[in-house]
């Protein structure tokens, strides 16, 4: 049955963990979907892993729109959730719903949008209240690079940690159902974690997160750019990748790539036919 916001705030009350993925392409959506991942995120981190940007804060809205509409198809039961990407909810709150509508209409069921400034909180405010169910995004948030100056842990200290509880508590009261809490320390995490009634969903936020999530590309071992400390793989994709193609080469180079299984053969009197004009 898919999974609604509503649901992944009931896993929290559950004390049930809620696992997180970013799938970008439809055949990964289904097979996390299948795995029984909660929530698929598509994340702008495809800015980087999937289109070799330098950051987050070069996707435009038409590509995040195309990489939706493949994952929605894919994902059957998961919470399809799409990161709305750099100045597509900055300019106003009718750029912003008109924007958030089109991730719905590609088959997202909910966004997300970084930060918890007063017009952000009016931004959550607006698109729950349309009827689009929004995920917040605090501690370290990409699309604010410029302005933060770099890949910082959030929260280091007792007043940054109220600091982050006290943007959490205004997404939560302007509707946002989770918030990903990004790097940030576990003891500060937990704080937070237990004082929301949403869930909290950690990447480098620690155990004490309702539920977790990765860039996808990182536990499959598939980005050789860059592997944050928070990031568990599982397996190294990027060989396997390169094994295969290598061995493709191979084949075809030694002459062992088609065989006759893999090719087309016409009728023994048809093939015949060609064999005999051939030697006239
Ligand atoms: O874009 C992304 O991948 C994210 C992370 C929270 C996973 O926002």
């Amino acid at each position: 049955m898919k999974k609604t916001a509503k649901k992944i705030i009931d896993f929290k009350k559950q004390g049930k963990k809620i696992t997180a993925l970013t799938a970008y392409d439809y055949s990964s959506a289904k097979y996390f979907d299948k795995a029984g991942v909660d929530i698929i995120l598509v994340g702008d981190s495809l800015a980087q892993v999937a289109l070799g940007y330098g950051s987050t804060t070069e996707v435009s809205l038409e590509e995040m729109l195309v990489f939706t509409k493949a994952v929605a198809r894919g994902a059957q039961n998961a919470l399809v959730v799409a990161d709305m990407p750099f100045m597509s909810y900055q300019v106003s709150l009718e750029q912003a719903a008109q924007n958030a509508g089109k991730f719905i209409q590609a088959g997202a069921q909910a966004v997300k949008i970084e930060g918890a400034s007063p017009y952000i909180v009016q931004v959550v405010t607006h698109l729950t209240q349309s009827g689009i169910p929004v995920m917040g995004h605090l501690g370290f948030t990409p699309q604010y690079i410029n302005t933060i100056g770099g890949h910082y842990v959030s929260g280091k200290n007792s007043s940054a940690t109220f600091d982050i509880l006290n943007m959490a508590r205004a997404l939560e009261s302007a509707g946002a159902f989770s918030i990903v809490l990004e790097m940030v320390p576990q003891e500060s995490s937990k704080f937070i974690t237990q004082r929301l009634n949403i869930p909290t969903i950690g990447i480098g936020g620690g155990i004490f997160c309702d539920g977790q999530i990765l860039v996808s590309d990182d536990i499959l071992g598939k980005y050789d750019t860059f592997c944050p400390k928070f990031a568990r793989q599982y397996s190294s994709l990027k060989d396997i990748i390169f094994n295969v193609a290598r061995a493709y080469c191979n084949d075809v180079e030694r002459g062992t790539f088609p065989s006759v299984a893999e090719s087309f053969t016409l009728d023994f009197d048809e093939a015949q036919k060609l064999e005999n004009y051939s030697q006239n």
